[in-house]
């Protein structure tokens, strides 16, 4: 029977976290599902079908259970951006804005070869900040980022035009 149901009506919104006045977007609903969670990455995959990419880097920690779905289904390597002090070898490292402060992310040194095509994978593009530090990481390695895939974008937030602003290529399935 097809699948009628659009992505966005698999994704619950809390109230109220994790602050007062924060409508939080919790996809752990759309990963339950099993007609869901397919279809979100089948989705995810549409715009590239065809296309060469040779890994797919995820961001923590939502990016992991996306991107290493997505790495599988198309046969190919799963590169995890961490924030700092999780990953246990060589790192590069880059600083990006939080709401209140800053954050770090780090990705192994030798996780991507000068010229591989990657394809960037998260749950959420809010700011575009933890994006934006992961896309950074990439390039400094020299891999050549084909897109960046997101199941959810809250533009208003201005995290696409960041991306685009970037020369991104960025695809999300529902706002
Ligand atoms: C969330 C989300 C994205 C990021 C988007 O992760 O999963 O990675 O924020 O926000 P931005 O576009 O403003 O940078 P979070 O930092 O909450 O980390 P977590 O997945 O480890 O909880
Ligand atoms: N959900 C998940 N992560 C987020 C959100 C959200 O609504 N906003 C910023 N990061």
């Amino acid at each position: 029977m097809p699948n009628s149901k659009p992505i966005k009506d698999y994704i619950r919104t809390i109230v109220d976290f994790p602050h007062e006045g924060i409508m939080f977007r919790d996809v752990t609903t759309l990963f339950a599902d099993p007609r869901g969670f397919r279809m979100a990455i089948d989705q995810l995959l549409h715009p590239y079908a065809g296309m060469q990419i040779d890994k797919v880097v995820g961001l923590e920690a939502r990016g992991f259970i996306l991107g290493g779905a997505v790495a599988h289904q198309l046969s190919v390597g799963f590169v995890p951006i961490r924030k700092k002090g999780k990953l246990p070898g060589a790192v590069i490292s880059e600083e990006y804005q939080l709401e209140y402060g800053e954050a770090i992310v780090e990705v192994h040194d030798d996780a991507i070869m000068a010229g591989e095509k990657i394809l960037v994978v998260d749950d959420l593009l809010a700011t575009g900040g933890t994006a934006e530090a992961g896309i950074k990481l990439v390039e400094r390695l020299g891999g050549e980022i084909i897109g960046c895939a997101f199941v959810i974008d809250l533009p208003e937030l201005g995290g696409r035009a960041k991306l685009e602003a970037l020369g991104m290529d960025v695809h999300a399935l529902c706002d």
